[in-house]
């Protein structure tokens, strides 16, 4: 049923997801504090790797900037959550296919619409949400960087929070102070580190090991390791050509990064036949949304 939370109380199924209670689709966000560490791209290609191993992926476009995922993939959505929420196209019908058969959700439009949702506009979209369910496995989510509220919203609703970060200090202390205020804020307390652009395991573990040992000390949380993927020119040569580098380039370093990248989150992806992860990611999203106005 679409609206589990109208039955149950929210706050403990919410508990209850993310303990792995309940299992269904995996919903993961990619964020950052600082902008162009690597979000898209890891989004894209781990969405490739993923559905290379045979995984359903849909990828939700969160980021309002400009050359984000669609440049990436060098596709072209012509409708997004906007007209969604205006009744006009069903999310199917704004969903853009990329390679892989991944699939893209436009969210990027629209998304400040969800704060002002009437209700039947907001079951409408639980129905639509409804309607995805079987149609995937897992959903990624490139968010913006930075800490606004829209940001911090898909953070906070999604299940697991990959937090993407560069060898560079400013972008060690900005993945800090996203990770600060997500926790100490909205109580978030399970972060996944991914460390991009390294020069290698050696350099990409010394950055684990200084971010979580403050967040340790500060926040009193302990960060997950999720491993990390090299600086390689070969991203900004896939880049340039709008396709991902594990789609031209599979026998790059950082292609293989990805891959065992993707094993790493097909581990901490549960699927079942259990339903209520993805209506109650947007369920989630448009209450906190709500709630901020
Ligand atoms: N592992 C890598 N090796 C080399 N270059 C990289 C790597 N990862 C990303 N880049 C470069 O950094 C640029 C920015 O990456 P990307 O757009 O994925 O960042 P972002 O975090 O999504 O940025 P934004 O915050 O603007 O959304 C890419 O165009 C690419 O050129
Ligand atoms: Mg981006």
């Amino acid at each position: 049923m679409f609206l589990i939370g109208g039955f149950m109380d929210q706050a403990s199924t919410l508990r209850k997801i993310k303990n792995g209670a309940m299992k269904g689709v995996k919903v993961i966000s990619v964020t950052s504090g600082k902008g162009g560490v690597g979000k898209t791209n890891v989004v894209a290609n781990l969405a490739i790797a993923l559905a290379k191993m045979g995984k359903k992926v849909l990828i939700l476009d969160a980021d309002m900037g400009l050359g984000n995922l669609d440049v990436l993939l060098g596709i072209a959505p012509m409708y997004n959550m906007n007209h969604v929420i205006r009744g006009e196209k069903t999310l199917k019908e704004i969903m853009v296919g990329g390679p892989y058969g991944i699939k893209i959700l436009p969210a990027s439009s629209g998304v400040q619409e969800l704060t002002a949702l009437t209700a039947s506009q907001r079951m409408n979209l639980f129905m639509e949400v409804d309607k995805l369910e079987h149609e995937i496995d897992v959903m990624l989510i490139d968010t913006a960087a930075g800490i606004s509220s829209d940001v911090l919203f898909f953070n906070i609703a999604a299940q697991e929070i990959i937090v993407v970060v560069s060898p560079e200090p400013t972008s060690m202390t900005d993945a800090y102070a996203i990770m600060k205020v997500l926790h100490t804020k909205h109580g978030e307390n399970r972060f996944r580190l991914l460390v991009n652009s390294a020069k290698g395991v050696k350099e990409s573990a010394e950055v684990y090991r200084k971010i979580s040992l403050v967040a340790e000390r500060f926040l009193n949380i302990s960060i997950d390791y999720l491993g990390y993927i090299p600086y390689d020119e070969n991203v900004q040569k896939a880049v340039r050509e709008q396709r991902a580098i594990i789609d031209i380039y599979p026998d790059s370093k950082a292609s293989k990064c990805f891959v065992e990248l993707a094993k790493r989150v097909e581990e901490i992806t549960t699927p079942s036949e259990l339903k209520g992860n993805v209506q109650f990611f947007w369920q989630r999203l448009t209450e906190v949304m709500m709630g901020a106005r």
